[in-house]
């Protein structure tokens, strides 16, 4: 273990229609054993015990799981490691000394409500379009009674693992949001419980993206931003299905 002392440069800004800037902030003494958080923890209690308002950021799990951490950090969606969430970032990964700066995810559709912290409701909306499925599950069934190929059982959890964080969104330079909604199509596309909606969910899905993000360009960036690492090949999937999904006579989701 040992001690950094680390300059912070953070995004504060008091409301979405407020203006920002970047404040100056000493962090001394900081672990490297710390997740980034946490060093923004300690930083909020000095900052408190100050008589300061603290740094306002977003985190639920702490544990890679939620998606609500979302920092830009020195220019990189969730910091400087790959397939890591900032809540899973260590400041071993920074040096003594360093300037780390510190910002919201920056998107038109992501507003800042304050500081760090941004409305990804619009990706909400994505998923209320068609991330579902009308399947009656009923009582959990033996996991065998539904065969599945185990690579097409594998793709699916793949896709599954995107945590929405808006990472991908953050790091495209048209701020699209194809990666996040190619793995929510993907996740259920893939299996046979959601074949009845395979067609209207993508059309709606794509459709409701399209109201909010920008046009994906093929940078490939979403994919090095993602802390779940997850492949662009699924917005090639996606853009098979959507393309099918013009020439088919199928019953459009509702997208209420
Ligand atoms: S706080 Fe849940 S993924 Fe980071």
């Amino acid at each position: 273990m040992s001690e950094l002392n680390v300059t912070l440069k953070v995004w504060r800004q008091a409301g979405p229609d407020a203006a920002g800037s970047f404040d100056t902030i000493k962090a001394d003494g900081i672990n490297d054993e710390m997740s980034f958080l946490e060093m923004l923890d300690v930083v909020n209690e000095r900052l408190i015990n100050l008589g300061k308002e603290a740094i306002v950021f977003d985190h639920d799990c702490r544990e890679g799981i939620c998606g609500t951490c979302s920092l830009m950090i020195n220019g990189q969606a969730h910091g400087p490691a790959k397939g890591t969430a900032t809540c899973q970032l260590h400041m071993r990964k920074f040096h003594d000394g360093q300037e780390i700066v510190i910002e919201p995810f920056r998107a038109t559709a992501f507003p800042v409500i304050r500081d760090l912290m941004v409305d990804r409701s619009a990706f909400d909306k994505i998923v209320a379009s068609g991330g579902f499925i009308t399947a009656e599950t009923g009582g959990a069934p033996d996991a065998n009674l539904t065969p599945i190929p185990k690579p097409v059982a594998d793709a699916a959890m793949d896709a599954a693992a995107c945590i929405g964080c808006g990472a991908c969104v953050a790091a495209c330079p048209n701020s699209a949001a194809n990666l996040f909604t190619a793995a929510k199509v993907s996740h259920l596309n893939l299996l046979p419980q959601g074949q009845a909606e395979r067609y209207g969910r993508v059309e709606a899905m794509v459709d409701t993206m399209e109201d909010f993000f920008g046009s994906c360009t093929n940078h490939g960036e979403c994919q090095e931003a993602c802390p779940k690492e997850i492949s662009i090949d699924f917005i090639a999937l996606m853009n098979k299905d959507y393309l099918k999904s013009k020439f088919k006579n199928r019953r459009m989701v509702s997208r209420k």
